[in-house]
């Protein structure tokens, strides 16, 4: 099987990450922060430690503003939800994930925001111009997806992370796309919040994600529960990250996320390398057979699409893996405003997502497929 579905979920995890789960499993199974035996404090303590890895890999002011969630869409919505300001406006963009735009047209149908999208004019992605043009009187938010999951576009962070500092505007990043591909600062780029999905671009298990957060904003609970903190109190705690964290956190999974940060780190320009040179090859290749591509050629982060005539997409990728046995995605990628600017509501995309693990020889697979296909087409 040739699997290239991995802005879906990465499917090959490192070695060193499938270690950290079993060995969580066999000597770090106690509840960690709730109990004060050594088992429960042995926990405790390895979730703090990767906690640290987390803020030193982000550059957080503090280990505290690192908070463990059970996806990245849990993180955004901590991050939306919980900074609402009735009678405001929030900015997002054409890349949002329905991760974002779903919290977002919930709270404009209770009344309480309104929304609106800024569209790229650069084929390449976001600009601050961009987001200057759609700002209101009233936006107290600003929302980038920073790498699309769809196409792969990506965001000018550092220009937009610059103007909402100057401009007393909270910056929230949707990193689900681009963490573990990108070296992100969240203090040099000037983002208040970042999200993130562990089981991509970290190769850690699915469902652990991160709120990141910078010092001046800090959201309201959406959970309430224990927190092993105050525990004779009715109220949330004031601190953090036990405020957002209520519920017993995952051990296994939050050592799988440290052992793929590692892996991350140690291996970073080969990823990146890897990715850049697949990602251009496919690119170039797809041009080539004169394959419709809704990535620019430049665009080196690892996610393509295309449509190869006016096949559905849902059916190039259920021809792919029967006939072909390769895994990409087809359809629509949770990104309805995305496709609407791309064109492809009608037709959805063929989606291929690059991981490290991935193979020039299985990038020469994908193009023979997609030749023949276009073939009998005619
Ligand atoms: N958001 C994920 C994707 O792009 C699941 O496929």
């Amino acid at each position: 099987m040739i699997y290239l579905d991995n802005s879906a979920s990465t499917f090959i995890k490192p070695k060193e990450v499938i270690k950290a789960v079993n060995d969580s499993l066999l000597y770090f199974s106690a509840n960690p922060g709730r109990s004060g035996h050594k088992a429960s404090i042995k926990s405790a303590m390895k979730v703090e430690e990767i906690r640290e890895q987390v803020a030193n890999h982000f550059n957080t002011p503090t280990s505290q503003n690192v908070i463990f969630t059970n996806n990245c869409t849990n993180a955004l919505n901590i991050a939306i939800l919980g900074n609402v300001k009735e009678g405001g406006h929030i900015l997002c963009t054409e890349n949002e994930h329905n991760s974002v735009l779903r919290p977002l047209e919930h709270l404009k149908q209770l009344g309480l925001i309104e929304y609106s999208i800024a569209y790229q004019q650069n084929p390449h992605g976001i600009t601050l111009d961009d987001i200057k043009k759609e700002l209101r009187h009233n936006t107290y938010m600003v929302i980038c997806n920073h790498i699309s999951n769809v196409n792969g576009s990506i965001c000018d962070i550092d220009a937009i992370g610059n103007y909402c500092k100057n401009n007393n505007l909270i910056f929230l990043v949707d990193g689900a796309q681009s963490c573990g591909h990108f070296k992100i600062d969240i203090q040099k780029s000037n983002i208040d919040f970042l999200t993130i999905a562990g089981h991509k671009g970290f190769y850690a298990p699915q469902s652990i994600g991160c709120l990141i957060m910078n010092d001046k904003y800090k959201p309201n609970p959406i959970t309430f529960g224990g927190t092993g903190t105050n525990s004779l109190e009715l109220i949330q705690p004031e601190s953090f990250p036990e405020k957002l964290e209520s519920g017993t956190i995952s051990t296994p999974l939050i050592m799988g996320l440290g052992a793929g940060i590692d892996f991350v780190e140690k291996n970073f320009n080969e990823i990146r390398n890897k990715l850049d040179d697949l990602t251009t090859y496919l690119n170039f290749e797809l041009e080539k057979i004169g394959i419709k591509c809704y990535t620019e050629p430049e665009n080196s982060f690892g996610v393509i699409a295309f449509n190869i005539g006016d096949l559905d997409s849902g059916e190039v990728a259920s021809i792919l893996n029967e006939k072909y046995d390769i895994c990409v995605r087809g359809g629509y990628h949770c990104a309805p405003i995305k496709h609407k600017a791309l064109g492809t509501l009608s037709q959805g995309a063929v989606r291929v997502s690059i991981s490290y693990f991935n193979t020039f020889s299985e990038i020469q697979r994908l193009i023979y497929a997609v030749k023949q296909i276009k073939k009998h087409l005619k």
